[in-house]
Order: structure tokens, then C-alpha cells, then sequence
């Protein structure tokens, strides 16, 4: 099985996404839980090099440096955990892909495309929430960064909600209180489970 939380920064994800693996735990399963950008690829070190300086590589060159970490993502982690039986819990996916560098201006069915040899998740769970209150959310516990423009971010969250009609992804209205958010997610979990 494999579950995804994505949205936009601030959204809430990160923590809906450890507090259902832990869920998951408690209830028997394998878990393995990932964030990408990764840490360990070299893309992925270049990616969170890039975020901590803030200075941002060219569209088309950001585009094929999540890509690509990404493809190592798959190849040594998410595949041999699948395979193995274990259920993969993924902090962002191709989701962010699509949203953050399409909101850059690339087409998204190009990106789309790239992002074809990624397995799909059985669910893609994305909290929605207006971009001046996630930033709100994140500048209380860090300063913003590059990537928490509001422009960009009303872009970003534009591109995800035009998703709500795949058949993996369920859209979460994340502006209310923590305790609601769970409530939602869990019955789609649950549900999942039985
Ligand atoms: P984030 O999950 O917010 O990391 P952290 O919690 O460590 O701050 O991800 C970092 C940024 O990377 C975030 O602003 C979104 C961006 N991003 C993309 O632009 N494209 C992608 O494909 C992914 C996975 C992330």
C-alpha cells in the first residue's frame, strides 16, 4: 500500500503524514516513511542545498533535479519496500512536481509525462488551505523562504486543486483545526483498511 500527503507549504501535511504512519504501526503494518526531496540522492542534496541558500536553479534545471531524485527514490526505496510488502508513506510526491515547477510556467502534461515511470499511490491525500494562512502556519516556527512567495503559491495551490478529479487524490480542506483534518483522514485510512 502506498499513501501520499502533498500540498502546499504550511498545509499540514508533514504532520498528517508521520501521524498516520504511526497509525499504521500501531496497527501491525510495515511502514516506511519517505520525504522528498530526498536527503540522499545527489539531486536530492543539490534540492535542499538549493532551499537552505535560496537560490533557486533555473526552472527546467529545478524540473529535471526533483525528477531525478525522485527516480532514485523509486529505484531504492519505494520499489524495494513495495515489494517487500511494506507500506510506503510519502511526505510530497510527483504531486508537488506538477504544482510547484508547473506554476513556474512548464506544461504540466510534459511534466506529468516525466514523472511516468513513478508508481502510483493507492491514495494522494492533498490538504488544501489559502496560501497567506500557510504561510502564516510556517513563519510562526521558521522564517519564509523562496519557495513561500504568495504569488507563486496561489499558483501552486491553483494547480493542485485541478487535480481533485484523478481517482487517487482526495482533497482535505486543511483551514480547519488539526483534530477535523485528522478526523477525514483517518476514515479514508480506515477504509482503506478494511
Ligand atoms: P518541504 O516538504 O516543504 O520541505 P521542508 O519541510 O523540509 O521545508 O519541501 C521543500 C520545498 O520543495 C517545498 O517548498 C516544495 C518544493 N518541491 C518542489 O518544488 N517540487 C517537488 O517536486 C518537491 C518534492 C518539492
Amino acid at each position: 500500500m502506498m499513501l501520499v500527503f502533498d500540498g502546499i507549504d504550511g498545509c499540514g501535511k508533514s504532520t498528517h503524514a508521520r501521524f498516520v504512519s504511526e497509525y499504521l504501526i500501531s496497527k501491525g503494518l510495515d511502514v516506511v516513511f519517505l520525504k522528498e526531496p530526498t536527503v540522499e540522492s545527489p539531486a536530492g542534496k543539490i534540492l535542499r542545498h538549493a532551499l537552505r541558500s535560496g537560490k533557486r536553479p533555473e526552472p527546467e534545471e529545478e524540473l529535471h533535479l526533483f525528477v531525478e531524485d525522485r527516480r532514485w527514490d523509486v529505484e531504492n526505496r519505494i520499489i524495494p519496500s513495495l515489494n517487500s510488502g511494506k507500506t510506503v508513506v510519502l511526505d510530497r510526491y510527483y504531486y508537488s512536481t506538477v504544482a510547484y515547477q508547473g506554476a513556474l510556467g512548464i506544461d504540466l502534461d510534459m511534466i506529468w509525462d516525466m514523472n511516468s515511470f513513478a508508481p502510483k499511490p493507492d491514495i494522494a491525500f492533498i490538504l488544501d488551505i489559502e496560501p497567506e494562512e500557510g504561510i502564516k502556519r510556517i513563519s510562526r516556527r521558521r522564517n519564509s523562504d523562496y519557495f513561500e512567495e504568495l504569488d507563486y503559491l496561489r499558483k501552486v495551490r491553483e494547480i493542485f486543486l485541478s487535480m481533485r478529479k484523478m481517482p487517487e487524490v482526495r482533497i482535505i480542506d486543511s483551514s480547519r483545526d488539526r483534530g477535523s483534518v485528522r478526523n477525514d483522514v483517518m476514515k479514508i485510512v480506515d477504509s482503506m483498511l478494511s
